[in-house]
């Protein structure tokens, strides 16, 4: 007398050509056999069968080969994407320099905009975290790093007829929509290369941010442009920097 158990250890064993699907029905013996009823051979499933260690075979071949100078990581990573992406840091960089200026700028004695300075201290900061972002991007991709030369910014922004506040905040509008048309043309390279994690990347990371960037200093310029220079100035200045404190 068999066992439940290991009748069904037996089954296993010496049907092993089979695929065993639940509640499956057998016949006692066939040719000294015990076989289900309903399995089906393995050769009909084998479109639909992972077979880890076959389908491993190339890339582990590749990964073998891979030197310690290489990354191991890359995998669907086309060159140009690692290029833009290098394109695009240096413009966040460029950015933040910019930015930087400007808080130099509204820092001096004698221009003395407390809420102007620690905003393009902040934007400055927001720029160089993005460069950040990008570069930790291209290492996790297998990309390499590439810093290239970042441009000498103008110091002085005290325009004739704007003023230096709504100068400034105009200028930080055409780079922040600069940079807007530049994120998107890093997307188009990602899509252009079908690189589904890259374009996400920029659209869940970076696209988002930018383009509540463009609004809000768009609404700055709006203010700037009605409050005129001298005591209104004063004025936005203080609101912004209770804005920011807040
Ligand atoms: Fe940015
Ligand atoms: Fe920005």
């Amino acid at each position: 007398m068999i066992s439940s158990r290991n009748f069904l250890s037996g089954v296993i064993r010496q049907t092993s050509a089979f695929v065993v699907p639940r509640n499956v029905c057998f016949n006692k013996k066939s040719n000294g056999r015990h076989t289900p009823l309903n399995a089906k051979p393995t050769q009909e499933l084998t479109g639909v069968v992972f077979e880890p260690f076959t389908a491993v075979a190339a890339e582990l071949a590749t990964v073998d080969k891979t030197s310690a100078s290489q990354s191991f990581a890359r995998v669907n990573f086309h060159v140009d994407c690692e290029a833009a992406l290098n394109e695009q840091i240096n413009i966040e960089y460029n950015i933040s320099y910019v930015y930087h200026a400007l808080w130099a700028y509204f820092n001096r004695d004698n221009v003395a905009l407390p809420g102007l300075s620690a905003f393009f201290k902040a934007g400055s900061e927001e720029e160089r975290e993005h460069a950040e972002l990008l570069m930790e991007y291209q290492n996790k991709r297998g990309g390499r790093v590439k810093l290239k030369s970042i441009v000498m910014p103008e110091m002085e922004f005290d325009h004739p007829e704007k003023g230096d506040a709504l100068y400034a905040m105009e200028l930080a509008l055409s780079l922040e929509k600069l940079n807007f048309l530049k994120l998107r043309e890093l997307h188009a390279t990602a899509n252009r290369h079908d690189d589904a994690p890259m374009t996400d990347f920029i659209e869940g990371q970076l696209l988002i941010d930018q383009v509540e960037s463009v609004k809000k200093v768009s609404e700055y310029v709006s203010q700037l442009r009605r409050v005129g220079k001298g005591l209104g100035v004063f004025q936005f200045d203080q609101k912004l920097a209770e804005e920011l404190e807040a």
